[in-house]
């Protein structure tokens, strides 16, 4: 459910086997296998990387949406993790408002359960293909160790940066963050990661990427800025912070005009469309390792 307690090797195992997927060295691995993709809250890249992958792979596929599911009639989630269960899936894919409910899910099944983003807990499959998309930038996973990255933005409400540190750490990246003291959680304490005030600040202290998250306001329980203009000011990304070898990440979806100006979206420093790229080739080998369909990988 979490990246916290996996191991440098183990995440290389994945890398490896994405890059196997990526390169066509993965034949099939999934056929005969069933997936089911419930995403109880919106989606666009995650949902569609999760299906091409589980539909490329060979796999028969189930598709929920909230609305679409009988969750909007009043079934709880354990009931219908329990009824697809029943329908003989290998796989659960979920994404969920709830942080902790693909682990809820778990307990409920023997399937596989994969977190595709549950509130504001983690999102693992995110920080892996992140490590791919910067492997596949820097020459190799080697090339991460003591790169400097900065979390920038709404930490606060962000699963994607619950994984990413952690991973990061992993890959043996040095982390900090970069947010105001409102959209930081107060866990980030125990953390113990330097915390700056600007996207300048994270230039002077050396930063190599520049991780830029969403403010999150579906998840705002008040104002946490004094205004969008204010916030772009200090923690926006525009033209004039890039510099030769700066890399600029996000998990998207991107607001412009707020932590990123439009035209660095896809700038050549831009990483931003290499992830979303990463997360079929991750995903399939996520998948084809929570199926128990690694066999049938090809030499
Ligand atoms: C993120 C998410 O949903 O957690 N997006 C994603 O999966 N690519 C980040 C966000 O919503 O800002």
């Amino acid at each position: 459910m979490s990246l916290e307690n996996v191991t440098r090797e183990e995440l290389q195992e994945i890398l490896d086997l994405a890059g196997d997927s990526a390169g066509g060295r993965l034949e099939q691995p999934l056929e005969g296998k069933t997936i089911c993709l419930a995403f109880f809250e919106p989606s666009t890249r995650t949902s569609a990387s999760f299906e091409l992958a589980a539909r490329r792979a060979g796999a028969d596929v189930v598709s929920l949406s909230r609305e679409g599911s009988s969750i909007v009639k009043g079934e709880s989630l354990v009931d219908t993790v329990v009824t697809l269960s029943n329908l003989g899936m290998d796989a659960l894919v979920i994404r969920h408002k709830a942080a902790g409910a693909a682990s809820l899910a778990a307990r409920y099944t023997e399937a596989a359960v994969i977190n595709a983003g549950d509130g504001c807990g983690q999102h693992p499959t995110q920080a892996l293909l992140d490590l791919y998309a910067l492997s596949e930038a820097l020459g190799g996973f080697d090339e991460l160790a003591g790169r400097k990255a900065a979390i920038v933005g709404d930490i606060l409400h962000s699963r994607v940066a619950r994984s990413v540190i952690p991973a990061f750490h992993t890959a043996g990246m040095e982390v900090a963050l970069v947010a105001p003291d409102t959209l930081l959680p107060q866990e980030s304490g125990a953390w113990n990661l330097s915390v700056m005030d600007s996207v300048d600040a994270a230039l002077e202290w050396g930063a190599e990427i520049l991780y830029l998250l969403r403010l999150q306001k579906e998840r705002m329980t008040g104002a946490r800025v004094p205004s969008v203009g204010e916030y772009a000011r200090y923690y926006g990304v525009n033209r004039s912070h890039l510099r030769p070898g700066l890399l600029i990440m996000h998990p998207g979806p991107v607001n412009r005009g707020v932590e990123i100006v439009g035209d660095v979206v896809l700038d050549g420093s831009s990483l931003i469309p290499n992830q979303v790229a990463a997360g079929l080739a991750v995903r399939t080998a996520v998948l084809a390792l929570a199926a128990g369909a690694t066999q049938k990988v090809a030499a």
